[in-house]
């Protein structure tokens, strides 16, 4: 399985920061950025750094921003935005107790194992460090049945994922994991879904999966999702959760 999340990186990561609209969505990034805290003081490390995208903004206004990841060919594009590179899995890396000011992450935690990954983030942080983690969630007023069809949709694109996330996944543990002042701040993402299925490690067979699940889904579904039909495309309001929280001071 771990080999599957590597391989299904190598294939996207040509064409990965093309693969959606909330990749590069400048507002997004920032929002991230402002929600850390960061200075010029700050030590930041950004978990599945991916292409740097992240990092990037952090990159000369913090005094030192690390990036790890597993995957080589996503982190050459990432090396210029990063003081340090660690080429690892977040649940096995062995940078020391209360480190880092900040640890940040968008779109790693589905690949990961979730509980360890974030004892991983709660050691590494200093004392009222702040992490922000920003991931694809189900929204608040998804039923039981709608929560099916976005994690169906999810699997669809990515069979490598192992979470699949509701809006408050990570909040209940983040509690769980001793930290403090949780805060969650939804962000919505419009993609084209021909944009959002094209990422270069996809069969054609659930392509079209993906495409005719958003025809079947029930109206109410449609509504929650804003989902918009034209120019043979199908346009969805995803629903992001960034969730900021603190470790806390002794
Ligand atoms: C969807 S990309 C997100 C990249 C970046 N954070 C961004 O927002 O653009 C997911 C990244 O997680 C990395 N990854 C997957 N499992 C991981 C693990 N267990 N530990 C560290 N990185 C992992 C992948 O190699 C990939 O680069």
């Amino acid at each position: 399985m771990e080999n599957s999340v590597l391989t299904y990186f190598i294939n996207r990561s040509p064409k990965y920061n093309a693969s959606s609209a909330w990749v590069t969505d400048k507002m997004f990034i920032q929002k991230i950025y402002q929600l850390s805290e960061a200075n010029e003081n700050s030590t930041v490390l950004d978990v599945a750094t991916g292409t740097g995208l992240i990092a990037k903004q952090f990159h000369g206004n913090v005094k030192k921003i690390v990036g790890v990841d597993i995957c080589e060919s996503m982190v050459q594009q990432a090396k210029d935005q990063l003081d340090t590179l660690i080429i690892s899995k977040i649940e096995n890396i062995s940078l020391p107790d209360n480190s880092f000011d900040i640890c940040v992450c968008r779109q790693g935690l589905q690949f990961a194992e979730l509980d360890e990954t974030l004892k991983q983030i709660y050691r590494i942080l200093k004392p009222g460090g702040v992490t922000v983690l920003a991931h694809l969630t189900s929204y608040p007023e998804e039923t039981e049945e709608d929560k099916k069809i976005t994690f169906k949709i999810q699997a669809l694109r990515e069979p490598v994922r192992k979470n699949y996330l509701s809006y408050d996944t990570i909040q209940k543990m983040l509690q769980t994991a001793g930290f403090k002042d949780i805060e969650i701040h939804p962000y919505i993402t419009k993609e084209s879904i021909n944009r959002w299925i094209n990422h270069g490690a996809i069969s054609e067979e659930n392509k079209t999966a993906i495409i005719q699940c958003y025809h079947m889904a029930p109206s109410h579904y449609k509504e929650i999702h804003h989902i918009e039909i034209f120019d043979n495309d199908i346009f969805d309001d995803m629903h992001m959760t960034i969730v900021k929280a603190k470790k806390p001071q002794y």
